[in-house]
């Protein structure tokens, strides 16, 4: 009977478990259902329709990212009239110095296809407001400085005949147009904010009217260069002094850029991420290899400078190594996300030395080892990193990539629990074999005492 009545109890034990299962489950699997339809969408694209469109983008993983504009004549960061609250009127020497003698962006295209990038991204509007293209909309335009001539045509025309893909950043922040109101990273921002200093400040000037503007140089730019295939837009920073999606008017404008151009990846700078679609990509900006690990599994590209600011910086000197790059462009694709590295091209229309000599040694590089870099993400789970190294996957190719950080002391590079995973091993970049040998579960590849000559050697593996 005891038994009996302990059975009873035990199959009500489960049976309460199992209703509570059933009830967490039922509840979660409707929270992801809410949770997916509370974001409304603006357009009708499906979730594959959106895979397709990003594929390319996805297998590129590596582009350049060029910040170019009059801040290049200072020399002392793009930021420059922020931090030095200049004026309209004192930046004009900018504007009537301006004179790129040395502007071949046919130079910038090689450079940018030997390190092995897919894509580029030009500024053609920083947030000091100065245009490279021929806008019918404003005065303070390239056309009109010594270059006289479109340089966002140029750049575009030179990067195409390379088959590199074609972006535009364009400034939502305008530190020069007449009606941007002034906020908190203005030039001219109140030295102490108060709602009355920035209505004293704003009398007289109108978003709505900078608002058109920006609707307007942004159609022109998506409708006369031909197919643009990335869309770059910086920044919001919402806030009682700050501006966001109402300002720019996003809403209207993400879809406008859609329209003009279907196909066009844009980034997550609008601030739209209350919307399903109102971003194609994230953007972490000058973080460490370690914080990229936090974005594994999102579709994010990382933006990095080779040294501390975006526009040509003459007296920086805090240049990444050869080695940082690398790691940032290996820690990005074994995190299944992008780089896109910064050049600062100078004031008369070059890329400094120190640009130059970075781009010539990632180059050599990816010509040895870019089949770890194109189609590649993260390996599956059941690879386990080996210390200190990291992994990439090309799952079509059924290929895997050990980037050695630190190159084997011992003779032995040891693939912890390996066996029976692994068909054939080789180095990458000259396709020499390393013997494998099995140790219980590991396996063991004999590598040679000498380190090859690249800074990060590739082990390539073929999969079982
Ligand atoms: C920033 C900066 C800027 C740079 C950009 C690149 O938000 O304002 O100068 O253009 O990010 O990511």
């Amino acid at each position: 009977n005891i038994l009996h009545q302990n059975k009873i109890h035990y199959m009500k034990k489960i049976s309460s478990l199992a209703t509570c299962l059933l009830f967490l489950t039922l509840s979660s699997f409707l929270t992801i259902q809410v949770t997916a339809q509370t974001k409304p969408s603006l357009s009708k694209e499906t979730p594959d329709q959106k895979l397709k469109r990003m594929q390319w983008w996805k297998d590129a993983r590596f582009g350049m990212f060029i910040h170019w504009g009059l801040y290049a004549l200072p020399a002392r960061h793009e930021w420059v009239k922020n931090q030095e609250r200049i004026t309209n009127e004192t930046y004009q020497k900018y504007f009537d110095e301006f004179n790129p003698d040395l502007f071949e962006p046919k130079k910038w295209a090689k450079e940018a296809k030997a390190a092995g990038m897919k894509y580029a991204v030009l500024t053609t509007k920083h947030h000091e407001g100065f245009c490279l293209f021929d806008s019918k909309y404003t005065n303070y335009k390239a056309t009109n400085t010594a270059a006289k001539r479109d340089l966002v045509k140029e750049y575009v025309d030179a990067f195409r005949a390379e088959g590199i893909k074609i972006g535009f950043y364009y400034s939502l922040i305008d530190w020069h147009h007449p009606d941007f109101t002034i906020d908190e990273v203005h030039p001219q921002r109140p030295l102490i904010n108060s709602d009355t200093a920035y209505a004293r400040l704003n009398k007289g000037r109108d978003m709505t009217k900078y608002r058109t503007y920006l609707y307007n140089q942004v159609t022109e730019l998506l409708s006369n260069y031909g197919k643009i295939d990335i869309m770059w837009l910086d920044f919001s920073f919402p806030g009682k002094y700050g501006k966001g999606k109402d300002d720019w008017n996003s809403v209207e404008l993400i879809k406008q850029v859609r329209k003009l151009q279907p196909a066009i990846i844009v980034n997550n700078r609008l601030d739209l991420a209350s919307y399903a679609d109102g971003e194609d990509f994230d953007t972490p900006e000058q973080v460490s290899p370690k914080e990229l690990e936090k974005y594994k599994g999102k579709t994010w590209e990382t933006c990095q400078t080779f040294s501390g600011s975006w526009g040509y910086y003459r007296d920086e000197n805090s240049w990444k190594t050869h080695r940082q790059l690398l790691d940032l462009l290996i820690t990005a694709t074994s995190n299944g996300g992008n780089l896109i590295l910064n050049v600062g091209p100078t004031a008369r229309g070059e890329f400094d030395y120190r640009a130059i000599n970075a781009l010539d040694s990632l180059s050599q590089w990816m010509h040895a080892n870019s089949k770890a870099i194109y189609y590649c993400t993260f390996a599956p789970d059941t690879f386990q990193v080996p210390e200190k190294d990291k992994l990439t996957y090309n799952a079509a190719a059924k290929r895997l990539y050990v980037h050695l950080l630190e190159y084997p002391a011992a003779g032995n590079l040891v693939l912890p629990g390996y066996k029976g995973k692994i068909k054939y091993a080789q180095f990458l970049h000259d396709n020499s074999e390393l013997k494998m040998k099995e140790e219980g579960n590991d396996i063991l590849l004999t590598m040679p005492v000498k380190k090859p000559g690249y800074e990060i050697p590739v082990v390539e593996l073929t999969l079982n």
